[in-house]
């Protein structure tokens, strides 16, 4: 029997947050630059179109500093490139200056609702000064294949 895959639509609850306590995972990212030479400043994009400058530092993995500004992209396994909740879209001056993305990204990526060109998934992109200015839109809804315990195998 075909199981259904359920979808995180653009109504993202909170509740998944609340609920979830490991979600406060990456507590680097809770910690404030040390300095103005450490800062990357970020925007993102929600789905409602409402921008969100933030103030990140080298270093951060940018789902867990996403996390720490209440910004709804999700992140269900946690950073292990077993799901794609973590999904965001790069604007192009940047998204060549992301290091290529590992199989494992890019098998997650096409499992991925809403896949564009500038796809990339959140908590594989670790802030650099290179990354100043960056801007990332979530896409309108995710997809969330993963439970704890099963590793989707790529197609
Ligand atoms: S949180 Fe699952 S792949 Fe990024």
């Amino acid at each position: 029997m075909r199981q259904q895959i359920p979808t995180r639509a653009s109504s993202y609850s909170r509740s998944f947050m609340t609920a979830c306590g490991p979600l406060r995972h990456g507590g680097f990212e809770w910690q404030d630059p040390q300095s103005e030479d450490e800062v990357v400043n970020v925007t993102f994009v929600d789905r409602e179109g409402k921008r969100h400058p933030i103030r990140g530092k080298i270093g951060d993995n940018l789902m867990y500093l996403a996390h720490r500004y209440g910004i709804e992209l999700e992140g269900a396994c946690e950073a292990s490139l077993a799901c794609s909740t973590c999904h965001v879209y790069v604007n192009d001056d940047y998204f060549d200056a992301l290091p290529e993305p590992e199989e494992k990204e890019e098998d997650m990526l096409d499992l991925a609702v809403f896949l564009k060109e500038n796809s990339r998934l959140g908590c594989q992109i670790i802030l650099s000064k290179d990354l100043e200015g960056m801007e990332l839109v979530l896409p309108q809804a995710t997809r969330n294949f993963y439970v704890d315990g099963h590793v989707p195998e790529p197609h």
